[in-house]
């Protein structure tokens, strides 16, 4: 049997905003998992994937065509197709998640990534986190059409990334640990949905949506330097700064900012919503010694789960160029 895992994702800051064209940074969250395994099936049985947390069987069968699919049978297609392996296989995948759906913490992105690995790793292929990535998109824009790529991206490098649509992949050092508070509002919230209403109101007003973006950008921007350089509490800022550029796209809800205020109440650096908005999750930056009370304080505020998360410092702590990602006014 092959068993391989992926990490849960969150978007620190840059979301929406990074669907056109501007920077985000995400990082991946290791305290949730996709697990997928493959084993041998039964002669004549085919592929099947068993999805535990779903309570579903999908078979995976040379008729459906792309669009008709579901996301993991498309994973399964996709990665047998790329190796050049048949789809006449007697297969049985089987995946668990602790991601939560459609909260913001890329659990789509996270299971394709797991069971590409596997079904890869079951054959005895080697396939780099490149290619992975790239798989894992061509699922991702079949079942949310406007997927930036960020989700597939930090999943599948498993490393901080600061993300721009269509360029190279550029990871980078955090110079201190960032600590995580990550509350769910225990509203679903499809990110087409969301991605569908900030395109409508950007036609309708293209200059402000094009202003908002470009603040964003320019928070993305700092947060790397801050983050690169271990300035916490400047990333703390900047996620707040975040939040209120979130909030005139429209993209926050009473919940979501309840869950910020009580956050920021309670001693966190900084806090936003994080993934699409108007439900899903928002995350808090805190310290050793504010974490538990802002956890605590969440919980009290109603949150539907709350995850404690850590992004660890780089060994390798080189920073990158001034020139690159220095604000101006800092050089
Ligand atoms: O909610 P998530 O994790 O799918 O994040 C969505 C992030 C967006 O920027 C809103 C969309 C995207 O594809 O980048």
């Amino acid at each position: 049997m092959t068993i391989a895992h992926a990490p849960g994702k969150i978007i620190l800051v840059g979301e929406h905003a990074v669907v056109y064209g501007r920077p985000a940074i995400a990082v991946p969250v290791t305290q949730v998992q996709a697990r997928v395994t493959v084993e041998e099936g039964e002669k004549e049985q085919g592929i099947v994937i068993v999805a535990k947390d779903l309570g579903r069987v999908f078979h995976v069968g040379q008729r459906e065509s792309k669009s008709a699919a579901s996301p993991l049978q498309a994973t399964v297609v996709n990665v047998l197709t790329y190796l050049g392996l048949s789809l006449e296989q007697d297969l049985t995948i089987a995946v668990e998640s602790s991601i939560p759906i459609a909260r913001g913490l890329g659990s789509g992105a996270a299971v394709s990534t797991a069971m590409t690995r596997a079904v890869a790793e079951h054959f005895s292929k080697k396939l780099t986190a490149e290619e992975v990535s790239r798989l894992v998109y061509e699922v991702e824009k079949l079942h949310h059409g406007t997927a930036s790529g960020i989700d597939n991206t930090v999943i599948a490098y498993e490393r901080p990334v600061y993300f721009v649509r269509g360029e190279r992949l550029e990871t980078f050092p955090v110079g201190r640990p960032l600590s995580l508070v990550i509350a769910d509002t225990g509203a679903e919230s499809p990110t087409r949905i969301v991605v569908g209403a900030v395109r409508r109101a950007w036609e309708e007003s293209k200059e402000r949506y094009e202003a908002l973006f470009d603040g964003v950008g320019d928070i993305a921007v700092k947060a790397r330097w801050a983050i690169e350089r271990g300035e916490v509490g400047q990333v703390g800022r900047l996620m707040d700064d975040n939040h209120r550029l979130l909030q005139d796209m429209g993209v926050s809800s009473s919940r979501l900012d309840a869950l910020v205020r009580a956050a920021r109440r309670h001693g966190a650096l900084g806090a936003k919503l994080s993934g699409a908005g108007r439900g899903g999750n928002m995350i808090a930056l805190v310290t050793a010694q504010t974490g538990e009370q802002v956890k605590h304080a969440l919980e009290a505020e109603g949150a539907d789960g709350v995850i404690q998360a850590e992004v660890e410092a780089s060994k390798d702590l080189v920073p990158s160029p001034a020139s690159s990602v220095v604000p101006e006014e800092e050089q």
